[in-house]
């Protein structure tokens, strides 16, 4: 398969409090296995060999610790620092020459879900210009991206809405073509000083090519106490499907 995997790990915790005071989130424990495990069988599950991890600088020595060349998860790993907390878009922009000529698959570190990954990647790849996001229903849409679908199509997506207009949450699941790369490079950082994936997905919106797949089971992040304690709960009820 013509496509390659990214993981990104970098960002800050600090709706963790205390939990992250001397860690990374993603190396915290969601059900038997530290964070970042997650992501990683997700990808390795649907087959990807060549997978980037993207972290800041403070706990990549930790990440190498545990995860080494990869040769014990059955994949070969690469490493790239994030200097700062830029955003989600500029950390994926790290992996431009990792990702030159090929279509990458992008988890967000913290998010934990049950469905197995395969099935939305063959999805995306019968539109190989397209990117393709991961929706799923939820009780509290403003604390994500948020998608309106009418008939098949998302016509609207917003960072965090005031008000939301769908329930449909954005997943942190991602699969791009390569010139999302040169779309990062024109990206403005947001309000909150960011540069935002939204924006990259919204100029895939904006031209008719962005699409979709359905979350069937559970989907949560873990990036505060509460949705953290939700992650562990649902893995161990349910491990998730790689
Ligand atoms: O979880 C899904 C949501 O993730 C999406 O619905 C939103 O559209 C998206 O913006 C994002 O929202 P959050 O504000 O919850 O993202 P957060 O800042 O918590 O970052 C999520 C992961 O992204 C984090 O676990 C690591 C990675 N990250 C984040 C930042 C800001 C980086 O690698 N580098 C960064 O600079």
């Amino acid at each position: 398969m013509n496509m390659r995997g990214v993981i990104l790990a970098g960002g800050k915790g600090t709706r963790l409090g205390e939990l992250t005071r001397v860690t990374n989130k993603h190396l915290l424990p969601v059900g038997p296995y530290p964070m970042v495990y997650h992501p990683l069988k997700k990808l390795v599950g649907a087959g990807l060999r060549d997978i980037l991890l993207v972290s800041g600088t403070e706990h990549m020595g930790d990440f190498v610790e545990l995860l080494g060349s990869g040769r014990e998860h059955q994949c070969s790993l690469t490493y790239r620092v994030q200097d700062e907390a830029g955003g989600i878009a500029q950390a994926l922009g790290l992996a431009e020459l990792f990702c030159a000529n090929v279509r990458c698959a992008v988890i967000l570190g913290d998010n934990i879900f049950l469905d197995p990954l395969a099935p939305l990647l063959e999805e995306a790849n019968r539109h190989p210009d397209f990117a393709w996001v991961a929706l799923k229903r939820v009780p509290d849409p403003g604390r994500y991206g948020v998608a309106e679908v009418v008939g098949n199509r998302i016509v609207s997506i917003e960072e965090k809405p005031a008000q939301p207009k769908s329930d449909l949450a954005v997943a942190g699941i991602y699969v791009y073509p390569p010139d999302v790369f040169q779309i990062i490079h024109t990206l403005k950082p947001s309000r909150r000083g960011e540069l935002e994936i939204t924006d990259v997905n919204r100029w895939y919106l904006e031209r008719g090519r962005l699409g979709w797949s359905f979350l069937h089971g559970y989907w949560t992040d873990a990036g505060t106490p509460e949705s953290l304690a939700l992650a562990n709960r649902l893995v161990m009820e349910l491990p998730p499907r790689y």
